[in-house]
């Protein structure tokens, strides 16, 4: 499957801070924003560059460049926020989209609540973020959305996914790569992935 698990040794630190029950809000947030700049230099890894003519103090050269509109992320509501404040930190002049999501505790089923993203998407790489896909609902509920808002190069990334969440993903948003810190054991009877790191939204914000 599409899937990649980024086994870089600074986020498996982090990752592991944040799976431990004892640590404080605070240093939750924080460990959070830094594995997401972590997390976001592989997932903008193939953006595209083009060469532009500069002038060093010594030489004019061809250097590189971001080429094309400027990358959008789409924070899914609200645990999304967590990474988004370290990705902006990454790059300070990305487009933001928001959507708000949230799980129906009975159905485990993805509702709507917000909706709301920057113009043309479909000029853009676009770059989901939600620290978790556990059934997966929520993230493809989510993909379909900003398909129809016109996103054609899309990415999903994530701090930690179950492989219910994966398989179900795959199926219906196969052209979308999911980039994750960690691919955990298994989803329990009510849809929290073990042994993940908890209810993320409400690590962070209460
Ligand atoms: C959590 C999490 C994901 C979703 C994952 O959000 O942040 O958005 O559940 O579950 P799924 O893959 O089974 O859909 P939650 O509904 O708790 O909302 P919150 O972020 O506002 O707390």
């Amino acid at each position: 499957d599409n899937l990649t698990i980024v086994d870089h040794p600074l986020i498996q630190h982090k990752l592991t801070i944040l799976r431990n029950k004892e640590t404080p809000t605070a240093h939750f947030r924080q460990v959070l924003r830094e594995v997401a700049i972590l997390l976001g230099c592989e997932a903008t890894k193939d953006l595209p560059l083009a060469d532009v003519t500069i002038d060093t103090p010594l030489e004019t050269i061809q250097s590189p460049y971001l080429e094309g509109k400027k990358i959008c992320f789409v924070s899914i509501l609200r645990a999304g926020n967590g990474l988004l404040d370290g990705l902006l930190d990454l790059i300070p002049s990305a487009r933001v989209g928001h959507v708000g999501m949230y799980r129906d505790h009975d159905t485990l089923e993805a509702i709507r609540y917000y909706y709301r993203t920057p113009d043309e998407l479909d000029g853009r790489q676009v770059i989901m973020v939600d620290p978790m896909l556990a059934t997966g609902n929520t993230a493809i509920a989510a993909a379909t959305e900003l398909k129809k808002s016109g996103a054609k190069s899309l990415k999903f990334m994530c701090l930690v996914a179950a492989p219910e969440g994966v398989q179900a993903f795959n199926k219906v948003h196969p052209d979308v790569p999911v980039i994750s810190a960690a691919l955990d054991r298994q989803l329990n009877e009510r849809g929290y992935i073990l042994p993940g790191l908890g209810d993320a939204g409400d690590r962070i914000y209460g």
